[in-house]
């Protein structure tokens, strides 16, 4: 008898869908096994006002409505800019946008609207405070000077810390973290028993180290941003992810670029792993012989940090490999997916 574990149906708290023709075969895999998912804003023509938020969730619900799964939810966040008023921030908490965005100008795809000092978005950030609406982070400093390995804990020092000592009570997300002091600065931090401080946690830096991009020549599908790390940052990510810490939950950071862009003389960064996300997150909980610290992580903790009731639905996973096609055809557009051509050792009970 193969293995099972039976968890109440978890949420992903940081995906990117896009738009257009490949919207509906993104939604097709992440709504097998989520009820709900934050939706990132980083498209072409960022999604930076209410307004644009509407349009973008009335074109994911009409893909759902085509699939015929009225049960997901997308949860929509706003790209945080130089400009963005107080205003639309007041609007954005009165419109169920869950988040604001933050991107370093520059820092990864679809960025360069991004804020290219963070005290030119501080009235912005002062009104987030205000009507309590989250600051979902990439952080990650943008100076090529620093090495790319480095930005995330630097940042940390220049901009995050900072910024949470200048505004208390904003409740911040900083989201899909890659390094030992990422994982320790948010079990760490003293929120004055607030509700105010929470990372999430990608399957791919669980599961991959940064010999994963080099593993007998260069690996553009294991490039992501922020990049992989050592070993012991992986570890440390680990730990946390499995300690039971509600300030820990999941986002998978699942990015969908077309094959040719990722196997190029200038690849994009991002991962895909909507396809069985819970399949990955179920082999590095298992590894370490965590899997029942799996359903707090995956569907409690996040729904909890964001004031959103818990699913009341199950899913299933069994510890039975599924063998992952070479590469997938969404919209009018060819993926390879992680793992492409190999396993995954957990699958979705059907
Ligand atoms: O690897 C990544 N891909 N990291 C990001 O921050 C953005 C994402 C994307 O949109 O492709
Ligand atoms: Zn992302």
């Amino acid at each position: 008898m193969s293995k099972t574990l039976t968890l109440v149906r978890p949420d992903d708290w940081h995906l990117h869908v896009r738009d257009g023709a490949v919207l509906k075969d993104v939604l097709a895999h992440i709504s097998n096994q989520f009820a709900r998912a934050v939706i990132m804003p980083n498209l072409k023509q960022p999604v930076t006002s209410v307004d644009l938020a509407k349009a973008y969730r009335s074109r994911i619900d009409s893909a759902l409505k085509q699939l015929g799964v009225p049960h997901f939810t997308p949860l929509m966040t706003l790209y945080l800019t130089d400009i963005t008023s107080r205003d639309e921030v007041r609007k954005a908490s009165e419109n169920q946008i869950i988040g604001f965005k933050l991107y370093p100008a520059g820092a990864t795809t679809n960025s360069d609207a991004g804020v290219t000092n963070i005290k030119h978005a501080y009235p912005a950030l002062e009104a987030m405070q205000k009507y309590s609406v989250p600051l979902l982070i990439h952080g990650e400093v943008t100076e090529s000077a620093i090495d790319i390995f480095d930005r995330e804990a630097v940042f940390i020092d220049r901009i995050l810390e900072p910024l949470r000592k200048d505004f208390p009570e904003l409740r911040v997300v900083f989201e899909h973290i890659t390094t030992k002091q990422a994982a320790h600065y948010v079990r760490d931090a003293d929120t004055k028993g607030k509700n105010t401080l929470a990372a999430t946690i990608t399957a791919h830096h669980l599961l991959m180290n940064r010999n994963s991009l080099f593993a007998g020549g260069i690996r553009p599908h294991h490039y992501c941003l922020p990049i992989l790390k050592r070993e012991e940052h992986r570890l440390a990510l680990i730990e946390a992810a499995t300690s039971s810490n509600p300030r820990f939950f999941l986002g998978t950071d699942s990015a969908p670029h077309p094959k040719g862009e990722k196997e190029s003389s200038c690849g994009c960064a991002g991962c895909y792993t909507a396809h069985n996300a819970m399949g990955l997150y179920a082999e590095a909980f298992y590894s370490v012989g965590k899997l029942d610290l799996l359903e707090g992580f995956a569907s409690f903790f996040g729904p909890d940090f964001y004031c959103l009731p818990r699913n009341r639905d199950q899913i299933t996973l069994v510890q039975q490999a599924e063998k992952v096609p070479f590469e997938f055809t969404l919209g009018d557009t060819v993926l390879v997916p992680l793992r492409a051509g190999e396993t995954i050792a957990w699958s979705l009970a059907r």
